[in-house]
């Protein structure tokens, strides 16, 4: 039944992007550079690691055929799930909104919801961490929506992985799943066992 209900919600989130994006073909970088100067630095870190994380992503995806993903939203998702950082306080990285960093994820939701990418919207309110539970920000009193922001779709799991593999303060390192797996502790068990679920799927390890 649960199944039926998201099979549902993905085709319904699917045509409603097909509608508002006619020819169903974006520019994230487009997109990026409304909200970011091109010369910033802001700019240079969120191309950078959004770039990484796409083209782990897509290594990924390409692998798994089997699992028969949507590459070209791969890399348009990949490219613009962390659009929400410059709402958000960091100033290690150019940014210097207001609103704490781990806000960054919905903030860009509703960018991209009002940019007309509703599909595109999913993935990056669902990427912090390995996702939040509404348990886990409701336990943690998070300064977030109350709603469930876990990763739902395979792209956005995939994504989302991709995502722990690179940080914004050393680009194009890729971290190892080790130092992954020790950064992530702060958000709990379950949190841990989604990412080597993820691992297993994934990577096969
Ligand atoms: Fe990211």
């Amino acid at each position: 039944m649960a199944c039926l209900g998201l099979a549902y919600w993905t085709i319904l989130i699917n045509f409603a992007d097909k509608c508002l994006n006619p020819k169903n073909r974006m520019e994230p970088l487009e997109i990026i550079q409304k909200y970011y100067a091109v010369e910033s630095d802001a700019y240079r870190i969120l191309v950078s690691h959004s770039r990484s994380v796409a083209d782990k992503a897509l290594t990924i995806a390409k692998a798994h055929p089997e699992m028969n993903l949507d590459l070209t939203f791969i890399e348009e998702a990949a490219m613009l799930h962390d659009i929400g950082i410059f709402m958000c306080k960091a100033p290690d990285i150019d940014c210097h909104g207001s609103s704490e960093y781990i806000c960054h994820g919905y903030l860009g939701a509703g960018l991209m919801r009002k940019e007309g990418y509703p599909r595109h919207a999913l993935v990056c309110e669902r990427h912090t961490g390995t996702g939040l539970s509404l348990e886990m920000i409701l336990e943690h009193n998070l300064p977030v929506p109350h709603r469930d922001m876990r990763p739902v779709s395979m792209e956005e799991q995939l994504i989302c992985f991709a995502d722990k593999f690179f940080s914004k303060t050393k680009l194009g390192k890729e971290k190892e799943p080790d130092k992954i797996r020790k950064s992530l502790s702060k958000y709990g068990e379950e949190t841990l066992t989604r990412f080597d679920e993820w691992c297993k799927l994934f990577l096969g390890e």
